[in-house]
């Protein structure tokens, strides 16, 4: 157990390990001063993906813009800051050396403490910024599943996390976006068919949904490929958009909802959390609380995608709890939790 009645903190947090510059001061691990967040979304449509090449150089352009107007929001300077925290992976390392640079140079220039975080605990501590009158009950079921990630965790308490399962292949995000180009949607395709999938029958078409026996690991590439078989079908190419999407995202919130609730029913959890970008579909949010016998908690959708005060708010604990990390600390783009 931590003990947390004396500590409090103020802590920058920088986020460059995608497509988003972001950075934000947050109060004591819950409590958001400023959450600044700079999307390269729009730079990537035309690309149907992040470029990462595009993204670092974006990065480099805006990232001390970011981290300025972070700190003016919050009504802070540096000299106010008890550390700098920054994600280090995993992610692209590009993009992640940008935040990384600059999360040393301000550390040494100023000699505050330097944090490095782990991009998936950032997303996991996402929900600590939400209902600030609470302290959750563990152990938790976490599903963090993003453009990069689909992962299910145990949280046993904080900074205690067993990994129960993860993506063999695609991770969840990457199947609506692949699924979203494949039907022609705009960039990135979850939105978009969340969108869509409402003038369309999820029973239209029967997908398959690959649970694998009892293991918690996912799969969505048999998925992506049965929805592109069914385009084929359609010999002029008309085929129904919105009944193929609302289809697609039927079997894939299915897969998703069975595996965490099968999870928190082994585990005996107090509560199932949501994290990442794909926790923003309006369908999975509905599916997991109908078979959910705990509380679901998820953050609001400016948590739920790519931010800097998740990584500011995973950081306390790591601060408190006495981590602190040298100049050389390196990117590490493939780093597990
Ligand atoms: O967490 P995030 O911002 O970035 C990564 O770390 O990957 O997640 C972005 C992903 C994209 O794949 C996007 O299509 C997906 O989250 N996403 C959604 C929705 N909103 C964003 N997927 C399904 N339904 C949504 N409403
Ligand atoms: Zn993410």
């Amino acid at each position: 157990m931590i003990d947390k009645t004396e500590e409090i903190t103020r802590i920058l947090g920088i986020e460059t390990s995608c497509d988003e510059t972001a950075a934000a001061v947050v109060e004591n691990g819950r409590t958001i001063m400023s959450n600044v967040i700079a999307s390269q979304t729009d730079l990537h449509a035309q690309y149907g993906g992040v470029f990462p090449e595009v993204a670092s150089r974006k990065h480099v352009e805006v990232v001390y813009a970011v981290v300025d107007q972070a700190l003016q929001e919050a009504h802070l300077s540096v000299e106010d800051l008890d550390c700098i925290a920054v994600t280090y992976g995993p992610g692209l390392v590009g993009s992640l050396l940008v935040g990384v640079n600059v999360a040393k140079g301000m550390a040494f220039a100023r000699t505050k403490p330097l944090v490095g975080i782990n991009h998936i605990e950032g997303h996991i501590y996402s929900l600590w910024l939400t209902e600030l009158d609470e302290e959750f009950e563990f152990p938790i079921v976490t599903l963090v599943a993003s453009g990069g990630h689909t992962e299910l965790y145990l949280t046993i308490d904080h900074l205690r996390y067993q990994h129960l399962g993860g993506t063999l292949d695609d991770a969840a995000g990457e199947a609506f976006d692949k699924v979203g180009r494949l039907l022609g949607l705009a960039y990135p395709g979850g939105p978009a068919i969340d969108e869509i999938s409402g003038q369309g029958s999820s029973k239209a078409f029967r997908f398959p949904r690959a649970l694998m026996d009892d293991s918690y690991n996912f799969s969505f590439s048999g998925l992506k490929t049965a929805v592109l078989r069914e385009t084929k079908r359609f010999e002029d190419g008309q085929y129904p958009v919105a009944d193929l999407a609302a289809s697609f995202q039927a079997a894939a919130v299915d897969m998703l909802v069975m595996k965490t609730v099968a999870a928190a029913k082994a585990y005996s959890v107090k509560a199932i959390h949501l994290a990442g970008g794909v926790s923003a579909n309006r369908r999975l949010r509905h599916q997991i609380e109908e078979a959910s016998t705990v509380p679901v908690r998820q953050p609001p959708m400016v948590l739920c995608t790519d931010n800097a005060a998740m990584i500011a708010s995973a950081a306390h604990w790591r601060f408190i709890t006495g981590r602190r990390d040298n100049l050389d600390l390196d990117v590490a783009p493939s780093l597990r939790l």
